[in-house]
């Protein structure tokens, strides 16, 4: 018998083969990311969750599905072509642009620039625009292209989308979380971190940032809050990632620019998403990144068309299907999907109103004195904070969920560098509103039986 190629025991002893012979790998001998706990606590969150199938479940926030109508998917569709056919695209292309390997940065740009004009008041060429899967394969791709060296640091609003913290981690990118207060980031905390970070030799590259009804805090920015953000990102040279999946579900009336649309200096990447505004199983978003990059040769492109060399070993391109669906959607909505949304918005509303509504009765001032409990008002949004007076960690969320019903998301799991260890997050966007006062009745039981250990 000839000897083996590899000698097994050397193998082994790298943890490679398994004790079959096979091979099988130790987790630290994977990327970081994977080994790092945080990555995972959605994971856990999910089985935890789906232990309790019965639990009325407020730990996630999956978009309203009342309005997902299957019938509808092939007339989008139907509508995009003969969009494309109204434009005097030949039948020939489209039937390439369908079927074929399409443009990496995709074939609706020109009808997002539209979409964009006239919901958010943002004024940019459908070159600057990059259609992704989802906003997070434009997390990706941007963070990709920002941070070139291991001295920079990507600043994050802190809670923070796990979305984000996955991305920076996934590529190894280093990652500081600048802390909110009540009314979301605040500039001159920004600017304090930016220094901070300076003070260590390294460098603030760019700040993530949902200014929106910010997942997972529900936390809005004001009109000042956004000025004074620009002008500290303009002064410190540092990129503003402002990721906007929620900002048509806040009230009629009540509407604030985007970060976008006040920034006159290029400072803002826009991370945009058609999940929560049309469905997530799509998997279409988009970036929006204007500005020029200039080429050895001396010419110019936008950063979103440099960066398709980037998309294009990723995902190639983004599912033609989906975005032709989407078009039509934009299409169909006459690019206004403002007032496309106003009645998916307006279920958002009453299902925050109820909850809040509902915490009150259960909660009325005294009875938030003596338990501990008090929470944050958003305007709008999927998610809002609640305070108690125990740790509200993963084993808490379980015994919630077996012993009386309810599941919510621990805080712990949003904050970068640690915090929120008494707070938990509330997803309303998927629940009817007599689910949540039922859900919030139970959640009153488990929170007055809970042991107060903040004292
Ligand atoms: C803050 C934030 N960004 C982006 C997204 C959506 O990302 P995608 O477009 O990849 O579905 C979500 C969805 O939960 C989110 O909460």
């Amino acid at each position: 018998m000839s000897a083996p190629l590899v000698d097994p025991t050397t193998v082994r002893e790298r943890g490679i083969t398994g004790t079959d012979g096979g091979v099988s790998f130790a987790l630290e001998q994977l990327h970081a990311s994977l080994v790092d706990p945080q990555m995972d606590s959605m994971r856990l969150l999910s089985e935890t969750t789906m232990t309790f199938p019965d639990a009325i479940s407020f730990s996630n926030g999956a978009p309203f599905d009342g309005t997902h109508d299957v019938a509808k998917l092939p007339l989008y569709l139907e509508r995009y072509l003969e969009h494309l056919r109204e434009t005097g695209v030949p039948e020939k292309k489209i039937s390439r642009l369908m079927f074929q390997y399409g443009p990496v940065n995709g074939f609706i740009q020109e009808e997002v620039a539209r979409n964009l004009k006239q919901d958010e008041g943002i004024d940019v060429t459908p070159d600057s625009i990059m259609i992704t899967q989802g906003a997070q394969e434009a997390m990706v791709i941007a963070l990709r292209a920002l941070f070139t060296a291991p001295d920079q640091v990507l600043l994050t609003v802190s809670p923070a989308y796990v979305g984000i913290v996955g991305a920076a981690k996934t590529l190894g990118i280093p990652l500081r979380g600048v802390l909110e207060g009540p009314g979301g980031l605040e500039p001159e905390a920004v600017a304090e971190a930016v220094r901070a970070v300076r003070a260590e030799g390294k460098q603030a590259v760019a700040l993530y940032l949902i200014p929106d009804f910010s997942n997972p805090s529900g936390t809005r920015l004001t009109l000042q809050a956004r000025k004074e953000l620009l002008a500290v990102a303009a002064r410190e040279e540092l990129i503003l990632l402002e990721d906007n999946p929620y900002g048509l579900f806040g009230r009629e009336g009540r509407e604030l620019p985007t970060l976008k649309s006040l920034d006159d200096t290029r400072q803002v990447v826009y991370l945009g998403s058609y999940s929560k505004t049309a469905f997530p199983g799509a998997r279409v978003g988009f970036m929006v990144a204007d500005q020029p990059v200039t080429g050895p040769a001396g010419t110019q492109r936008p950063l979103a068309a440099e960066l398709s060399k980037t998309k294009s070993f990723l995902t190639v391109g983004t599912s033609s299907l989906s975005q032709a669906v989407i078009g039509g959607i934009l299409v169909e909505a006459g690019y206004d999907l403002r007032s496309a949304s106003r009645a998916t918005a307006q279920v958002y509303q009453e299902r925050l109103q109820a909850v809040l509504e509902v915490l009150a009765v259960h909660f009325p001032p005294e009875e938030q004195a003596q338990h501990g409990v008090s929470w944050n008002v958003p305007d709008g949004g999927f998610f809002l904070m609640l305070r108690v007076g125990f740790e509200a960690d993963l084993a808490a969320m379980a015994r919630s969920a077996r012993d009386y019903g309810v599941s919510w998301a621990p805080m712990t799991m949003f904050y970068v560098d640690g915090g929120g260890d008494r707070v938990i997050r509330l997803g309303f966007s998927n629940l009817t509103v007599p689910e949540i006062h039922e859900g919030v009745a139970r959640l009153a039981r488990f929170l007055n039986d809970t042991p107060r250990t903040d004292r």
